[in-house]
């Protein structure tokens, strides 16, 4: 059967129509991120009262980020355009966070966090060691790109993310096409994504999404502290138990070219 043209248009506006409804729809109830929101959370321990409290000036819940998309140089850094501003997903308890906002005092350093414990040390890690340089935010690092317009950011950190190794659990691995494809979009020209795991498998699947992505894989091995690039990596906390058990590191650097 063959459809005319016609109907093929009203179909598309329909389904379009449909879309916005619901994108509108969900507008209205707020971020749906696939977590609680911090202002939901009914008895918030130290910790997450500590976001919008002790450390409001440093740290986001998920809302405010969110509303500084594309506006983090501007409002929140109070920098021009052209300091860099790097993002680590996954701080943990913040010893690199710490680290790289401390050695690249040009440049700004957003960091992401989903649990409240590690997000307020990472910050207060930084706090303490006098940097200005360094934000942390809450939120699900699967939807990281909504904080982003395109080109507003320099280099991405990710070290460790949790490596889902069971089958069935796969799908919550935070690199995959649809991760590369929007985060490539955000990042500026000539600046890179690197990834370190503990886990060969995850690594693995990384480097098929890396591959079939438009980032460029500059530099990759399977044995990071026994390659040339070991002379220059800072061992986070994670790294630090993986090596005491002997576990060999992965790592990568891709670039947007
Ligand atoms: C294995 S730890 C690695 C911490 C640190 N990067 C290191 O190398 O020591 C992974 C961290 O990612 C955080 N995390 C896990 N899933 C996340 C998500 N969906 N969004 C944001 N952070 C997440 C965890 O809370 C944890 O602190």
């Amino acid at each position: 059967m063959r459809i005319e043209p016609a109907k093929i248009i009203e179909f598309t506006t329909t389904i379009d129509t449909q879309v916005l409804i619901c994108y509108q729809s969900f507008m209205k109830e707020g971020l749906n991120l696939h977590i609680r929101l911090t202002k939901n959370i009914p008895k918030p321990t130290y910790y997450a009262a500590a976001i919008d409290g002790e450390f409001a000036n440093y740290s986001f819940n998920e809302e405010r980020a969110h509303a500084f998309r594309g506006k983090w140089r501007e409002d929140v850094f109070k920098v021009n355009e052209s300091v860099p501003f790097d993002l680590e997903i996954g701080t943990g308890n913040g010893f690199y966070f710490a680290h790289h906002a401390i050695s690249y005092p040009e440049r700004c350093l957003l960091g992401i966090e989903i649990k409240y414990k590690p997000l307020i040390q990472s910050i207060r890690r930084a706090l303490r060691q006098g940097c200005e340089n360094a934000r942390i935010a809450r939120y699900n690092a699967n939807y990281i790109w909504e904080l982003f317009k395109d080109n507003e950011l320099d280099n991405v950190y990710i070290h460790f993310p949790d490596p889902w190794v069971k089958r069935s659990k796969k799908k919550n691995r935070l690199i995959n096409a649809k991760f590369l494809l929007e985060m490539h979009k955000k990042q500026k020209e000539n600046s890179f994504i690197e990834f370190k795991t503990d886990s060969l498998d995850y690594f693995i699947w990384a480097h098929e999404f890396f591959k079939a992505s438009e980032y460029v894989i500059e530099d990759l091995t399977y044995d990071l502290h026994s390659s040339k690039f070991a002379s220059t990596n800072f061992v986070t906390h994670f790294e630090k138990i993986f090596i005491k058990q002997d576990i060999k590191i992965n790592y990568l650097k891709a670039y947007k070219r």
